[in-house]
């Protein structure tokens, strides 16, 4: 009966048929559906964020998704700290059970779309509903599962992306699973955005935490040891990390924690992309978080926020004294043992200089004593404050980053939106967007070696330049408009993508 009745239709419709009708269909046809991209982070700003990872893993995704070529889709763990608004704005998309070793765990699948992007929450209170995102004993374990959940999440929401882009170990297992226990069609790639968290385990909890066994053992098994990042590499179709330099500094064992031979070995698959920084968030046009907005054109607004920056610091309010900020993990890998080593001198000069960060007890103690010894020329907060950093940027005149290592660094970039000039170490990401201003067009201050005193000679030379009004206020203005927005990166990533899939 049905059949008959679809026949007679199909009748009709051929009776009707003119030359125009017979074009429509075509025009009508709907467009091939665009290829998946799915970004696994453990996390994402604006949802939870502690540091560089979460800033890229906020920005990225919206960049791409705006070159509207590929459906992006975000997935990260639903944190405690992913308060009442956001969740009252999600939609539950499932429940299921994830198996991990002998363990079966309740997962929740919540969505939320903002920006062109869908972004996914893998919900379990026993794993994420803690104070922190990371520094707990079963971190391996809990990460462990929220890769087993994406894994199982495909299926269960019948969603099978493309591309799979998974970052820093946390992520690492995905590229791992996928090779070793579900086999699906998509490609990975694998981001390190600092090799010196590999995620290395006991290899007693192979099978009992990660559900592996000894074959897919051989894939992440590294010096004795678990070691994730190393599985991740091996098993993605390709690798990428935040800069180019710091791509090669990889296959050098002093910058890649021992994983340098894992890294030549798979040097075929590994490219560089500098990140960009959000121009939404970071814009002295319109940042909210700052007490006079300005612009290249009219400095202006600058001197008052260096002004209220002088007196939040209790410093003497003069605009004529440089303010040469730190903001900074106080921590040796960031250079302060540089900074311990230069400051001496450079406090002889008619400076002012600004401290915001935490970190290890030592570098705390020792910018306690140097704010003791120079109260009225030594600001220091220590502590982790996302508005003061935004306050600092815009009010300091030059920004210290003298870093052993930077994968890619975004603050050199973010001081730069905001006419600060950066001082930095030639590495990684550092070495890729600042060069030096003795060099033409240059957009900072810039030293290679270890020394403490070619640091004291980048910022003496600085202090040199400060001197002179006219010029210092050419460079403000010149490396206020530098392009370090996604833009660029992102049509980058894009071409790393098609290097693995057809993207119309
Ligand atoms: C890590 C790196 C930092 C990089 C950030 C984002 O935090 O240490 O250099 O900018 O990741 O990729």
């Amino acid at each position: 009966m049905a059949a008959k009745k679809t026949e007679t239709k199909a009748k009709k419709t051929t009776k009707k048929t003119t030359k125009k009708d017979t074009i429509k269909p075509i025009e009508k046809a709907k467009k091939p559906e665009k290829k998946k991209l799915l970004f696994v982070a453990s996390e994402v700003q604006p949802f939870a964020v502690s540091g560089g990872l979460g800033e890229v893993a906020g920005s990225l995704p919206v960049s791409l998704a705006q070159k509207h070529k590929l459906d992006v889709r975000v997935v990260l763990p639903l944190y405690r700290c992913i308060g009442q608004p956001w969740r009252k704005k999600m939609k539950q998309e499932k429940v299921f059970q994830v198996q991990l070793g002998w363990r079966s765990q309740y997962c929740g699948i919540f969505s939320l779309k903002q920006h062109g992007v869908t972004y996914y929450f893998v919900d379990n209170e026993y794993y994420f509903h803690r104070d922190n995102l990371y520094g707990y004993y079963d971190d391996g374990e809990r990460f462990g599962y929220f890769c087993r959940a994406v894994m199982d999440m495909f299926h269960e929401l019948d969603y099978y992306p493309d591309v799979v882009h998974a970052n820093d170990w946390q992520c690492a297992l995905i590229p791992i699973y996928n090779m070793s226990v579900y086999h699906y069609g998509f490609k990975s790639v694998f981001t390190i955005h600092n090799i010196a968290y590999q995620g290395q385990y006991d290899l007693a909890i192979l099978g009992d935490v990660f559900g592996l066994d000894a074959e897919a053992g051989a894939y992440v098994e590294y010096q004795g040891c678990i070691n994730l990042m190393k599985g991740a590499i091996q098993c993605s179709n390709l690798v990428t990390t935040v800069s180019p330099s710091y791509a090669q500094e990889l296959k050098d064992p002093f910058y890649a924690e021992c994983l340098e031979k894992i890294i030549q070995e798979n040097d075929y698959k590994l490219r560089g992309i500098l990140n960009g920084i959000s121009t939404k968030i970071y814009n002295a046009q319109t940042d909210p978080e700052i007490a006079a907005n300005f612009t290249k054109k009219d400095l202006s607004g600058k001197a008052i926020d260096k002004r209220e920056l002088q007196k939040q610091f209790q410093l003497k309010e003069d605009p004529d004294v440089p303010i040469i900020a730190i903001v900074s993990r106080l921590v040796y890998h960031k250079g302060m043992h540089l900074i311990q080593g230069a400051l001496g001198r450079i406090l002889q000069e008619n400076v002012q200089i600004v401290v915001l960060g935490v970190g290890d007890d030592y570098y705390q103690d020792y910018f306690r004593w140097l704010h003791s010894q120079y109260a009225s020329k030594v600001g220091v907060n220590l502590s982790f404050n996302g508005s003061l950093s935004h306050r600092i940027y815009a009010g300091a005149d030059m920004f210290l980053m003298p870093s052993l290592s930077e994968p890619c660094g975004l603050a050199q970039m973010i001081a730069s939106q905001y006419g600060t000039v950066p001082i930095v170490r030639e590495t990684g990401g550092l070495r890729d967007s600042i060069h030096d201003c003795s060099l033409g067009e240059g957009n900072g201050f810039t030293f290679a070696s270890m020394e403490a005193r070619d640091l004291e000679d980048a910022v003496l030379r600085a202090l040199e330049l400060y001197k002179d009004k006219d010029a210092w206020e050419k460079l403000c203005k010149y490396i206020m408009g530098i392009d370090f927005s996604w833009r660029n990166s992102a049509s980058q990533y894009m071409d790393l993508y098609r290097e693995l899939i057809e993207i119309a």
